[in-house]
């Protein structure tokens, strides 16, 4: 999977005004009409079992200027307090509630479709309610690095 190269993005998720997020790239679009995505999440996280708990969520969809973001939400031993200290993070709050990461190329706001287990992961489908797209280049993951868009491939 190192050989696929992916976006970067951070799950957030409400939790009675505290804002818990995880950085994720097994995120993919599912359907457009409806519009539903999916992401992969492994059952030992605590972002887990948060998804099952309040069926709602924020995908952000991390620019180039935001890998610390992502290094940040991957440390299992981190508390949200310090994301801003420390990695620069700040969010605002959508109507829902879902915390909306400043700064992000994409925010998608989900509602739980379904879950289906599958090994030690279970891939969470949702429906998309809200979009919020920006102008910027994205933080890419490809064999274990944080990577830049490069050069256009000639036709
Ligand atoms: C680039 C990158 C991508 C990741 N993608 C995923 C993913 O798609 N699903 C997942 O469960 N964990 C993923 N992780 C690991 C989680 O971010 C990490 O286990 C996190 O500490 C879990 O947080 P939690 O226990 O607070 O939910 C990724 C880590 C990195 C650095």
């Amino acid at each position: 999977m190192g050989r696929f190269a992916t976006g970067v993005t951070i799950v957030t998720v409400d939790l009675d005004g505290e804002v818990h997020g995880m950085t994720a790239n097994a995120f993919a679009s599912v359907s457009l009409d409806p519009m539903l995505v999916l992401v992969c999440v492994d059952h030992a996280t605590r972002t887990h079992a948060h998804l099952h708990a309040r069926k709602r969520f924020g995908i952000n969809v991390l620019c180039e200027t935001q890998r610390a973001i992502s290094e940040y939400y991957a440390r299992p031993e981190r508390t949200h307090e310090h994301a801003e200290v420390e990695a620069g993070a700040l969010f605002d709050r959508t109507k829902h509630g879902t915390p909306m990461l400043h700064g992000a190329l994409a925010y998608l706001e989900c509602r739980l479709h379904s879950a289906q287990v599958a090994g030690d992961h279970t891939i969470f489908i949702a429906e998309v309610e809200d979009v919020v797209a920006r102008e910027g280049d994205p933080l890419l993951f490809f064999r274990g690095k944080y990577r830049k868009v490069g050069e256009d491939v000639e036709t």
